[in-house]
């Protein structure tokens, strides 16, 4: 699926008569105090309000590759090197479990792989689940949208990696300690002369962790979440992160970066070509840990007894942390059994999201989910609106996956199941993200390309509505 450059495409020009923009926007006011009015509740009870959220944010955030989009620009802010590349030098420490220099290397990309396919393998890395801030942000350093004249941007990139931060805090357990660099950060946002035009409404922060790491409460339990965004200047501010919080509507859900990061778009097609060729043996597979304590791991575990009972089911199983013997850590174990299999089941872990639902697709391999909030309410820029164009959901909310997954996914007739794999394999490109060095030629959208102009969109609509 290759889109044509962004500068080609179609540019939208608004021809409205004053009359009719002022009656607009009086309609659009008294929209949003009807919607402020109804669905602006705390989210006390989210099973009851999730569908009146969900939809409406969908149907506000859903970006298709047909949509139209408007010239735009993106400013990169010099920050202070706390905020990256001074975390990034303090790499030996930013991780109580593991080193992560060797994922920070190649600014984010981590080291590169030798064997995993005939494509080029100067384009595969093994790349850390939690890097995605600095390959965005490498992204962005290169990208033909950039520009240095703040007076023509219109969005606002702070590169703040606070993901690799929070990992280095997470048993603070001084508070005020924990805290001291988000702080920061909303006292650096504030004082800048172009956050204030537009009180940071066209500002965004990418983090390569999920949004919960950031948003401790008073009230809450202490997970060694920081603040950040849910300090009271940051609310203004648009935050993409691998997994949002589903209720607040200034989060969106990026991808998770897996292993592929092509540098041409023809490395993109070939490994299209060879995911549809490829024959899979396995109706399904699951590759992941079990978990131990919360609700969620009961799913998990109930997975990996029916995959473990199915001889139509690989099961990769992973010891928690177990260095080289584990076979979890091996990309090309994962892209391998991923690749032979029709279906992979997505069993939330540690939060709702995985890495593996981005692993998955990079093979070919049909997603089957078990809660909504594993990609449906998280990734709306990327994925068809129409779930069942691309995955299979069993309801697994409250630990319950009893259903036989094997019976499920057999009644499934084949020319769907194809249907499916070929919409998967179509969504390879803009889920994945791109070499930061990657030449512009025949260039395709990545998953970079999708968010800011889906951004973009986004900032352009809620400034216009002002
Ligand atoms: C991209 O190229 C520049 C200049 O050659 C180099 O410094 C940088 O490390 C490269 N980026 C990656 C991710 O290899
Ligand atoms: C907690 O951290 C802050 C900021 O680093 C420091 O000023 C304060 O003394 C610390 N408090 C304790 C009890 O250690
Ligand atoms: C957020 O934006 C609103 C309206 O544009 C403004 O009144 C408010 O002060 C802003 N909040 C911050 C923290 O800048
Ligand atoms: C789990 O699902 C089964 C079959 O769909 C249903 O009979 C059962 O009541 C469910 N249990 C819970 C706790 O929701």
């Amino acid at each position: 699926m290759l889109s044509k450059k962004q500068t080609q495409l179609p540019i939208f020009i608004t021809s409205n008569s004053p009359f009719k923009s002022s009656l607009f926007f009086i309609i659009i006011f008294l929209t949003a105090w009807f919607l402020l009015l109804f669905f602006w509740l705390p989210p006390t009870n989210p099973i009851h309000i999730n569908l009146h959220r969900a939809y409406h944010l969908i149907s506000n955030h859903i970006i298709n590759s047909h949509v139209y989009r408007q010239p735009f620009s993106v400013y990169i802010y010099d920050m202070p090197s706390e905020f990256n590349l001074g975390l990034v030098k303090n790499c030996h420490h930013l991780n109580m479990h593991r080193d992560m220099c060797p994922h920070v290397a190649n600014h984010g990309l981590g080291q590169p792989l030798q064997h995993v396919n005939a494509v080029s393998p100067a384009c595969w890395f093994a790349t850390n689940q939690f890097t995605a801030a600095m390959i965005f942000h490498a992204r962005l350093e290169n990208h033909p949208l950039r520009t240095w004249d703040p007076s023509r941007a219109t969005l606002f990139y702070v590169p703040f990696y606070g993901g690799l931060h929070a990992s280095s805090k997470f048993r603070e357990t001084n508070l005020t300690a924990r805290d001291e660099l988000a702080v920061r950060f909303s006292e650096f946002l504030e004082s800048q002369p172009w956050w204030q035009r537009n009180n940071g409404k066209d500002h965004f922060v990418v983090l390569g962790r999920t949004a919960w790491d950031f948003m401790r409460t008073k009230s809450g339990p202490d997970y060694g979440a920081s603040t950040l965004l849910n300090l009271p200047r940051v609310q203004n501010l648009s935050v993409l992160a691998i997994e949002r919080n589903p209720w607040r509507t200034n989060q969106h859900g990026i991808p998770y970066p897996s292993y592929f990061h092509p540098c041409t778009s023809s490395q993109v097609l070939t490994w299209q070509h060879s995911m549809r060729l490829s024959k899979r043996p396995h109706l399904f597979s699951f590759v992941g840990a079990p978990r131990k304590g919360s609700q969620r791991a009961a799913i998990r575990y109930e997975l990996i007894k029916q995959c473990g009972e199915s001889i139509r089911c690989k099961l990769l199983t992973c010891r928690y942390g177990s260095g080289a013997s584990n076979k979890c850590s091996s990309p090309s174990e994962i892209l391998g059994v991923m690749s032979k299999s029709q279906f992979c089941l997505q069993a939330p872990g540690d939060s709702f999201t995985r890495r593996s639902t981005f692993d998955s697709v990079l093979a070919g391999c049909i997603p089957v989910f078990f809660s909504r909030h594993t990609a449906y309410t998280q990734y709306m820029w990327y994925l068809p609106q129409d779930a069942e164009e691309y995955s299979v959901y069993i309801n697994g909310e409250n630990g319950n996956a009893t259903r036989r997954i094997e019976d499920e996914l057999m009644k499934i007739p084949r020319e769907r199941v194809e249907r499916m794999r070929k919409k998967v394999i179509d969504l390879i490109p803009r889920v994945t993200y791109k070499h930061p060095n990657a030449s512009d030629d025949g260039e395709f959208e990545d998953a970079v390309d999708v968010a800011v102009a889906a951004l973009a969109n986004h900032v352009q609509s809620v400034l216009s509505k002002e």
